[in-house]
C-alpha cells in the first residue's frame, strides 16, 4: 500500500469521534442527540428524533412489539460530521427495559457521555451503564441537563459522582445562577463566559474574561449571581482536582459540562470540547495482540445482532464495528470462525433508523451487514489473517424465568428457538444442575416479552415463563472444589450455562455474600470466564 492511502487511513482515524450517550430515562438524550445532530446538520429540523420517538406506531417497520409498545427495543447508529469530525453516536435503549444489548452496544464506544438530570442526580440506570464503562477503562464525560430548571447544587452532584459512582469530576464550565435564575456558565478552561438572552434564552453571548472575578461578568449578570460564581469557582481552585488530561483517557476523572439541552444551552461548547478531548477509535485486543486502527488491514467485529428490523425479511442485522482498514462495499473478508470467505455486499450506515448503503467506511465506524444466520456476537471479519478479537463480555443477568412448553412435540422447535435467541444475544440460558430445568436469564423484562412473542412467530411454540426470584447471577470458578449443588440451596440455586460453566443465582445481595464467605477459594465472577 502506498503512502498517500497511509496518510488517508491515518486521517480518517484521526477525525473519528465513536461515542455512546448513557443516561437514566427522561434525562434528555433524545433531546441531547437531536441538538449534535442538528450542529452536524444531519437532520434539518429540530423534532425529528423527538418525533420519531413519539410516534413509533407510525413511522416504524421495526418488530411488531415495538410498536405494540410504542417503544424502542433496539438501539441505533447515528453518524454526522462536524468541524473537521465524523461522529458516530452509537445510541442505547432508553427505556426502563433495556437489555444486555444496551451493555455490549457500549464495548463499541470509545468513549461515553453521561448524561444526569440536575435535579435528580445519578440514577439507577445510569450506575450500570456507568459500571460497564468504568470496567473498560474508556473515558466517561458528564453533561448535566435541564439547568433551566431549579436543581441540586453543582457541588452536592460532584459529590454524588465521587460517592456512587466512584469517580472524581472536573468541572470544565459552572453554572452563573440556575433554573429561573440561569443566566449563563462560566467556561473555567477557555476563561470566558456564555450567557443567556433573549426572553427565550435563544441568544448565547461569549464573553471572553481575564478571570471569573472580571468586573464585566458583575454587569453582566449582577452581583449577587457574581459573588456566588466566585465564591464557587475559589473553593473549586482550591478543594477541587485539576485538569489532568491522561487521568480522562484511563476514565479516572471525569470532565463535567453544565447546560440545558432543551435550549441548546452549552450543547455547542459541549460538543466542541468534547471532540477535542474524546479519544479516537482505539486499538483492540486480538489474538495476535493489539491491533491498531491505522493497520491498513480490514479487520472489525460483530457487537450485536438485531433480528427482523424490517418485518418483509426474516434477515437479521449484524453490527459490526471497524477496528482496522478500510472498509469497501463488495470486499471480501474472511469469517474466521467460520472459516469461510464472504462478500460484504449490501453493509448499512444508519442515521436513526432510515438506513443506507455504505459505500466505504473506515475504524470507528459501525456498519449493519445482513445476516441469514452465519454471525454471532464476538465474530471477527478480518483480511488480517486468522486473529480473533477478545469475547465480547456476558453480563450478569438481573432477571430469571422457569421456561417450559405448552406442547411437547414441539419440543424440536423449541430447542432451536432457544439455541437461535441465545446465540443472538437476545437472552441468556441456564440449565439448574439436579434437575435439569431451563432458565432464562435477561436484563430487561421486555427481553422476556420479546422472547415469547418470537418463539411463537418465528418458532410456532408457545412457551410458559415462570418468574423466579433471583437477581444475581455469578459464574463460579474454583480450582480446588468442583461446585456442589447442595451447598446452593438456600435463596441460590446452581446451574450451568450454555458451555458448561458452573453460574450461582441467588436471590438477594445477602445470600451471595454468605455464598462467598463459605466458599473462600472460590471465584465469583461478574461476567461469563
Ligand atoms: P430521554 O431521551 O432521556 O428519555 O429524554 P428526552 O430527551 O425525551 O427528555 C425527557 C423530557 O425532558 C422531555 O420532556 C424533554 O423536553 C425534557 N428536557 C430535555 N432537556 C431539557 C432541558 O434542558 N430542560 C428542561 N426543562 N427539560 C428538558 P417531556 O415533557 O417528557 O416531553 P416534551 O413535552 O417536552 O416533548
Amino acid at each position: 500500500m502506498n503512502k498517500a492511502t497511509d496518510h488517508k487511513l491515518q486521517n480518517e482515524v484521526d477525525k473519528r469521534r465513536t461515542f455512546a450517550i448513557i443516561s437514566h430515562p427522561d434525562a434528555g438524550k433524545t433531546t441531547l442527540t437531536e441538538k449534535l445532530l442538528l450542529f452536524g446538520g444531519a437532520i434539518r429540523l429540530a423534532g425529528t428524533v423527538k418525533a420519531r420517538k413519539a410516534s413509533k406506531h407510525a413511522t416504524s417497520d421495526w418488530m411488531e412489539i415495538e410498536k405494540q409498545r410504542g417503544i424502542s427495543v433496539t438501539s441505533s447508529v447515528m453518524q454526522f460530521d462536524y468541524l473537521d469530525h465524523r461522529v458516530n453516536i452509537l445510541d442505547t435503549p432508553g427505556h426502563q427495559d433495556f437489555s444486555e444489548d444496551t451493555y455490549r452496544t457500549l464495548t463499541a464506544a470509545d468513549s461515553a457521555v453521561m448524561l444526569i438530570d440536575v435535579a435528580k442526580g445519578v440514577e439507577t440506570q445510569t450506575i450500570k451503564l456507568f459500571q460497564v464503562c468504568a470496567k473498560r477503562g474508556i473515558p466517561i464525560f458528564t453533561f448535566i441537563n435541564k439547568l433551566d430548571r431549579e436543581g441540586r447544587s453543582p457541588f452536592d452532584l460532584m459529590e454524588e459522582l465521587e460517592n456512587v459512582l466512584g469517580i472524581r469530576s472536573v468541572p470544565m464550565n459552572w453554572p452563573i445562577g440556575m433554573g429561573r435564575e440561569l443566566c449563563g456558565v462560566y467556561d473555567r478552561m477557555k476563561n470566558q463566559v456564555e450567557l443567556f438572552q433573549g426572553d427565550d434564552h435563544s441568544v448565547i453571548r461569549v464573553q471572553k474574561v481575564e478571570s471569573y472575578r472580571d468586573p464585566i461578568i458583575r454587569e453582566m449578570a449582577g452581583e449577587y449571581l457574581h459573588d456566588q460564581l466566585c465564591a464557587d469557582l475559589e473553593l473549586l481552585d482550591v478543594a477541587g482536582d485539576p485538569f489532568d488530561y491522561e487521568k480522562v483517557l484511563r476514565g479516572e476523572i471525569t470532565p463535567v459540562f453544565f447546560g440545558s439541552a432543551i435550549n441548546n444551552f452549552g450543547v455547542q461548547t459541549f460538543l466542541d470540547n468534547f471532540l477535542e478531548l474524546a479519544p479516537k477509535p482505539e486499538p483492540r485486543r486480538s489474538t495476535a495482540g493489539a491491533v491498531e486502527p491505522t493497520n491498513e488491514k480490514f479487520t472489525g467485529y460483530v457487537f450485536k445482532i438485531q433480528a427482523n428490523m424490517n418485518p418483509a425479511h426474516r434477515d437479521r442485522i449484524a453490527f459490526l464495528r471497524i477496528v482496522s482498514g478500510k472498509f469497501e462495499r463488495g470486499m471480501s473478508v474472511k469469517h474466521v470462525r467460520a472459516g469461510k470467505d464472504i462478500k460484504l455486499s449490501q453493509p448499512q450506515q444508519f442515521l436513526a433508523q432510515d438506513r443506507d448503503i455504505v459505500e466505504e467506511a473506515y475504524p470507528g465506524d459501525i456498519i449493519g451487514l445482513f445476516d441469514p444466520g452465519i454471525f454471532r456476537i464476538g465474530d471477527t471479519l478480518s483480511q488480517a489473517g486468522d486473529i480473533e478479537f477478545d469475547e465480547l463480555p456476558t453480563f450478569s443477568p438481573e432477571i430469571f424465568s422457569k421456561v417450559t412448553i405448552k406442547n411437547a412435540l414441539k419440543s424440536k422447535q423449541f430447542q432451536k428457538g432457544i439455541d437461535q435467541l441465545t446465540e443472538e444475544g437476545m437472552i441468556q440460558v441456564f440449565r439448574t444442575v439436579n434437575f435439569d430445568d431451563i432458565l432464562l436469564g435477561v436484563v430487561g423484562q421486555l427481553q422476556f416479552e420479546v422472547f415469547e412473542y418470537r418463539m411463537k412467530g418465528e418458532y410456532g411454540v408457545d412457551v410458559q415463563l415462570q418468574r423466579m426470584s433471583y437477581q444475581f447471577a455469578r459464574w463460579i470458578v474454583d480450582d480446588e472444589n468442583k461446585p456442589d449443588a447442595s451447598k446452593f440451596r438456600i435463596n441460590s440455586t446452581l446451574v450451568t450455562d450454555k458451555k458448561g460453566n458452573y453460574v450461582v443465582l441467588f436471590e438477594n445481595e445477602y445470600a451471595m455474600r454468605t455464598a462467598m464467605e463459605k466458599n473462600p477459594t472460590a471465584k465469583f465472577l461478574e461476567t461469563a470466564p
